[in-house]
């Protein structure tokens, strides 16, 4: 029974991380959870997996992570991340990948509480249909028996599903606090650390979870976006005009190969 901050996709961000950080260690968190995608996108994996590192985080992997590695390829990217992603590989000191190394795909955190990244068996789906977390909920089910809660990140956005025993699902509001069922299965993202793709704020996201009372809190903090952006633009992690046309058409040019091997 714990106090924990549940982080994810910090994506390189190490003003939204130190945000982030400052705001849980106000509100006295003493362990920390990351829900991967360390990397990507933005100039410091590097100083943003040394934090993790150094404060003991319990962390799994996410896509970017994998990817950063050489663990997965870049199919199913966007233009913007495997821009980004390939300045990442560049980049990663031999200790920030020898660290995402040891990350595991998902996690147990306590007995009941599950960590996973995009779906429960892929680490790169999108949940973000109550069919989708029907489905996961069912996988779930069969991977982590008992689990009341999953904590997921990869779609960056704050939410919070309540599965009942027939498998319905139903999306709660994502209100500052919550107070779970131990009777119900929970499928809950925290938000994206990183807010350095998102149209509508640039605050930094996480949840404070504490299992002892059963509620989930979740938190919007600000942090120098300005900074984060003139630097991944300095440091070659933003994509100019050209080369997202041209990855766009190496794209269409796979497609119609791929298609004409079919036929
Ligand atoms: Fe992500
Ligand atoms: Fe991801």
């Amino acid at each position: 029974m714990s106090l924990y901050g549940v982080v994810a996709d910090i994506h390189g961000n190490r003003e939204a991380l130190a945000a982030v950080l400052a705001a849980l260690e106000a509100r006295g968190v003493g362990r920390l959870a990351c829900l991967g995608d360390i990397v990507g996108y933005n100039a410091d994996p590097d100083e943003c997996a040394a934090a993790l590192r150094g404060l003991g985080a319990i962390s799994i992997a996410g896509n970017h992570d994998l990817i950063g590695l050489g663990r997965l390829d870049f199919r199913r990217c966007s233009n913007k991340a495997k821009y980004s992603l390939k300045r990442t590989r560049r980049a990663l000191a031999p200790e920030t990948r020898a660290y995402l190394a040891t990350l595991p795909g998902r996690l147990e955190l306590e007995p009941g509480v599950v960590l996973v990244h995009g779906g429960v068996r892929d680490v790169q789906q999108y949940m973000t249909t109550p069919a989708h977390i029907a489905q996961n909920a069912a996988w779930l089910r069969e991977d982590f028996p008992g689990a009341g809660l999953c904590f997921f990140g990869h779609s960056h956005e704050q939410k919070i599903y309540e599965v009942d025993d027939h498998g319905a699902v139903q999306e709660l509001p994502a209100a500052k606090e919550f107070a779970f069922r131990k009777d119900r299965l929970y499928f809950v993202n925290p938000g994206s650390v990183d807010a350095s793709r998102k149209q509508r704020h640039k605050l930094a996201e996480c949840a404070l979870l504490d299992t002892g009372c059963g509620t989930i809190e979740f938190l919007r903090v600000p942090y120098d976006a300005a900074a984060t952006e003139v630097k991944a633009a300095a440091f070659g992690y933003r994509i100019d005009p050209l080369t997202d046309r041209l990855y766009s058409f190496q794209r269409r040019l796979r497609r119609a190969a791929s298609a004409l091997l079919r036929a």
